[in-house]
């Protein structure tokens, strides 16, 4: 493990506004991000479940411009957005100094919302990379399933085997995948789940709550199938062989 490595607290689902947070790590330390913020829809779910800071953008130039410095040289984020705020994102990604390199629609079975012209039935995101990263190994197709999790922690829940493979193909097992809007902890789970480290970041102190006990489910269970004896959970290094372990349930 190198120094800068060391002083970052992986595996970990951090507490606070991710503005300040993500200053107090290292630069260049993550290998990958992927994350989730508010759309800036003002959006509630039938339950009248809000976000945060889903109604005002104030967070978001400061929020990528620290994970743009916190972000590896050569390496990528995937960052989902809402398609009714696309310009202020892309705004304020490119002036992060992030480069889009693509974008993915996550297609749903089902539908979330409906207007008089269409039935929403997919999730977007982009691609964006900061320097020129390397592709390790096949490029991931642009169309992704968007499975149903019920949203029972969170109300936007993202479900983590469609997380898992967009992780497997920008990163290596070992590899630092932070999600600097963490909400349930879905991007951590798939992190851990498929041999990497995560770093999660979550403002509102029920989510981060929900996803610090949901962590320690995912890594009670990891070492519950990577051994034969009960042995106490550590937050290091979880065994590659986690891959198999099916994840829908998390
Ligand atoms: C779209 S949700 C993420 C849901 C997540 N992908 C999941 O599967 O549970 C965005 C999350 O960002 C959090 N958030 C909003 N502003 C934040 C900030 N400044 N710092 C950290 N988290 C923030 C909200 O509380 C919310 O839980």
């Amino acid at each position: 493990m190198n120094t800068i490595q060391q002083q970052l607290p992986v595996n970990t689902i951090l507490h606070g506004d991710c503005i300040q947070v993500m200053r107090e790590l290292p630069a260049n330390s993550a290998d990958f991000i992927l994350t989730d913020p508010p759309y800036l829809v003002n959006f509630r779910d039938r339950q009248g479940r809000t976000l945060q800071n889903d109604t005002n953008a104030d967070w978001l130039r400061p929020a990528m411009r620290e994970a743009f410095r916190v972000l590896k040289q050569n390496r990528l984020m995937l960052c989902f957005y809402g398609w009714p705020r696309a310009e202020k994102f892309l705004e304020a990604w490119r002036e992060a100094g992030f480069r889009p390199v693509g974008h993915l629609i996550f297609r749903k079975s089902y539908t979330t919302k409906a207007t008089e012209f269409l039935k929403y039935q997919h999730e977007q995101a982009y691609l964006l990379a900061k320097g020129r990263p390397a592709m390790t190994g096949a490029p991931l197709a642009d169309v992704q399933r968007l499975h149903f999790t019920g949203n029972k922690l969170h109300p936007t829940q993202k479900a983590v085997m469609s997380l898992a493979p967009v992780i497997r193909a920008y990163s290596l097992p070992g590899d630092v995948v932070l999600d600097a809007f963490c909400g349930s902890g879905s991007t951590c789970a798939a992190a851990l789940l498929t041999g990497r480290k995560y770093i999660g970041i979550e403002l509102d102190v029920e989510y981060h709550r929900a996803a610090s006990d949901r962590l320690l489910r995912v890594k009670e269970r990891i070492a519950r199938r990577s051994s034969p004896f009960p042995r106490p959970v550590h937050d290091a290094c979880v065994p590659a062989r986690v891959k198999a372990i099916h994840c829908s349930a998390l």
